[in-house]
């Protein structure tokens, strides 16, 4: 049996660490008005930096002695051998029997990292510079379509990680990229997205880039499905135009051809690369035609930079470290159940919901590695939209409600590149909010500062803000490919640090299987009136209910 199943390790909350975090909670302490009076140096002394970012962690509710109880914490759960396990490419994904090793895709080209005695490294390259080629080409125009007419579409389909993240991905680097060509994200099996993504394009100059690990994903393969007739409508059924306007990433060179996908189409990743780990592997082919194969790799060089941080920095300055026991503190200790992802950048729009799959798939669990039965809160509701649209929708419960909500703010010194004139100059509007709604959040105002501004009494508790909340700021220079491998790399190992110390297997996703099971039993029902059977006796007059309304 893996060691890293953890097989009878001891209960977390039986560890004396976890009770003298405990009994340091019910202890109290002072409000972050006083902590900040008593010790203005937490300022800086809570501060980490890697690589381009600033972290700043002093607007949490913690004293030096709760980050040496925590840290205590992350000495007795063995995070840090649980991460050399990943870095050595252990099969640490123990349901799956899988290594884990998104860190490879990103390593340089002499690294060595083997997985069952094979060096990965020189395959992930090889992989790298063939999506290079490609992407080139279809940048300079030198891949043409079944006519002969340049590509100027490029239509990524897939789900969850083979969505989530070159869609963030192309948001977040617009600026990178090539404006002269369309790129259009479908996930949804709602037949709108197709419909919407399509409806304006030329099948001659579109490229589909049909995105899926395992290539059986049933909503990536009916839209895939549906794509290729859209195309084929186009040329009278010629089926040798999907050549041209059809390429595959996925682990499943079988699948590929049984849809009829030229496997020289294909590029491969493989099965040590989680769905929501992938983005950087050949599943960010759209991205790299958009920004280029130089910018990607930066990007993947800072995603490396942060991986080496999280591998070898001290564990009081390891920001992955700090960043995962500041939420195993709110989840575990304060009952938190959600944790806002705040950008302050208006091309991180799709940050945070890329930033969902990422940490509620890992950590939305409730067995151990060994399989016993979680007995404490495990991952986080994360949520979130960028500023300041927030401010103006749910901030107020946040600042006057009735949860703990933490919250990680994270802003730009400057603009992305290409703002000018009289938009560069909002950029300090914008971050001022920013450091307003921090600033608001910890400290608050009290009922005395809000007599002082004459308010009649009667108004005085609706107009205080109690304060007290807790949040990180991250701060960087510009939203730059190596900065947004830098953000994602850090999450990464963020959610990996609270999943050692919740002792679950962070890399599997057991808990979508369901749904997808019976969504394959009810079609027929919704179809064809099929009787399925055993089917609940709620569902089954739902059913009803929507077949009357259906062929109403
Ligand atoms: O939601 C389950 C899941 O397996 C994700 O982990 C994955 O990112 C997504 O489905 C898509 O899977 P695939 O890339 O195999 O189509």
């Amino acid at each position: 049996m893996a060691a890293t199943q953890r097989t009878g390790f001891p209960q977390l909350t039986h560890r004396p660490e976890w009770t003298a975090l405990a009994d340091h909670r019910a202890e109290g302490r002072p409000h972050l008005r006083e902590l900040f009076a008593q010790d203005p140096g937490r300022a800086e002394r809570y501060v980490v930096r890697v690589g381009d970012l600033y972290i700043d962690y002093s607007k949490h509710l913690i004293t030096d002695e709760t980050l040496a109880l925590l840290q205590e914490l992350a000495t007795a759960t063995d995070v840090f051998g649980l991460r050399d396990a990943m870095f050595r490419g252990e099969k640490i994904n123990v349901t799956e029997d899988r290594a884990v090793l998104h860190t490879a895709l990103r390593a340089p080209r002499d690294a060595v990292i083997e997985v069952d005695g094979e060096n990965v490294v020189p395959k992930v390259h090889a992989v790298l510079d063939t999506m290079a080629r490609f992407a080139d080409r279809v940048r300079s125009g030198e891949w043409t379509g079944h006519t002969g007419r340049r590509i100027r579409n490029v239509v990524n389909i897939g789900i969850g990680g083979s969505d989530l993240g070159p869609a963030m991905a192309y948001e977040a680097l617009r600026p990178y990229t090539a404006r002269e060509l369309t790129f259009r994200f479908v996930s949804n099996v709602d037949g709108a997205d197709l419909h919407e993504a399509t409806r304006d394009l030329d099948p001659a100059e579109t490229l589909f880039i049909v995105a899926s690990k395992t290539f059986t994903t049933i909503e990536t393969i009916t839209n895939a499905t549906s794509a290729r007739s859209w195309l084929l409508r186009a040329f009278d059924g010629d089926d040798k135009a999907v050549a041209k306007h059809f390429v595959a990433l996925s682990t499943n060179a079988g699948k590929v051809t049984e849809f009829g996908i030229d496997p020289d189409n294909m590029f491969e990743f493989w099965d040590w690369v989680g769905g929501r780990y992938s983005y950087d592997s050949a599943i960010g082919l759209s991205l790299m035609i958009a920004i280029g194969p130089d910018r990607f790799r930066e990007m993947l060089d800072g995603f490396h930079l942060v991986d080496e941080h999280f591998r070898t920095a001290p564990a009081e300055a390891n920001a992955p470290l700090l960043l995962g026991l500041l939420g195993v503190w709110y989840g575990d200790f304060f009952d938190a159940q959600s944790h806002a992802v705040l950008p302050y950048s208006h091309y991180l729009s799709k940050f945070t919901a890329y930033l969902q799959q990422l940490d509620m798939e890992s950590n939305g669990k409730s067995v151990q590695r060994d399989g016993r039965p979680v007995e404490w809160q495990t991952g986080p509701v994360v949520w979130g939209t960028p500023g300041t649209n927030g401010q103006h929708a749910y901030y107020q419960l946040i600042h006057q409600g009735t949860k703990l909500i933490p919250a990680d703010f994270i802003g730009f010194a400057r603009p992305a590149g290409e703002l000018s004139g009289e938009l560069r100059a909002q950029h300090d509007l914008l971050m001022a909010n920013f450091f307003a709604q921090t600033q608001a959040l910890a400290f608050g105002k009290s009922a005395e500062e809000v007599r002082a501004e004459g308010v009649a009494e009667e108004q005085v508790a609706h107009r205080t803000f109690h304060g007290d909340h807790p949040t990180t700021t991250i701060l960087a220079g510009e939203p730059t490919p190596s900065v947004l491998g830098q953000l994602i790399a850090l999450y990464e190992h963020k959610v990996f640090v609270q999943g050692a110390i919740w002792n679950i297997d962070s890399f599997d996703q057991w808990g979508v299987e369901l749904g997808k099971v019976l969504a394959k039993r009810v079609e027929p029902a919704l179809t064809e009136g099929a009787d399925v059977p055993g089917l609940d006796p709620s569902s089954k007059a739902l059913v009803a209910a929507y077949r009357t309304l259906k062929n109403a």
